[in-house]
């Protein structure tokens, strides 16, 4: 099953909406591999968005990212990296469609609630920055007999 790195940012944890993106998540069929609630260091958010070091936003960004706890998820499934992608949503709030997580809560790019990997690649990068050499679980869940 591929896996994909998926952050709920600072905004969507103060905002309390972790429990309905947690359920989105699940109600799709996706599995939740591992789950850590923190907050993240300057070093790991600039690991993070690396790509855009150059960016005028990059510096208020890390900002954002290390102010407060965000909650970093491991999330499985088939074709994990793009249903989660969908289930977020355009990056940029006026673009991204109802019913999707950043159509229906956020308002601004810098404030959209949500992270998910964009390729395998990424995914596998940004579990190693988030996750390391920590253990994660492996566990069944009975429901996977009815998606797959
Ligand atoms: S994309 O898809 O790479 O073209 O998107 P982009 O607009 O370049 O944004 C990349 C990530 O940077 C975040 N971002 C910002 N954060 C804070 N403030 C401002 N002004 C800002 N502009 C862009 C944007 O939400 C993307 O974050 P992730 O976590 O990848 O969604």
């Amino acid at each position: 099953m591929e896996q994909t790195y998926v952050m709920i940012k600072p905004d969507g944890v103060a905002r309390g909406l972790m429990g309905e993106i947690l359920s989105r998540i699940e109600k799709k069929g996706l599995k939740i591999a591992a789950m850590k609630l923190a907050v993240m260091e300057e070093s790991k958010a600039k690991e993070h968005y690396a790509e855009h070091a150059a960016r005028p936003f990059f510096p208020g960004l890390v900002e954002f990212i290390t102010s407060a706890p965000s909650l970093s998820l491991i999330v499985e499934g088939k074709d994990a990296i793009k249903i989660m992608r969908a289930l977020n949503g355009a990056t940029k709030p006026a673009e991204a469609a109802f019913g999707t997580i950043r159509g229906d809560f956020a308002m601004d790019t810098g404030r959209n609630i949500v992270h998910a990997s964009d390729s395998p690649e990424a995914a596998a990068r940004e579990i190693k920055i988030h996750f390391g050499n920590d253990k994660i679980l492996s566990y069944k869940r009975s429901v996977d007999a009815y998606l797959y």
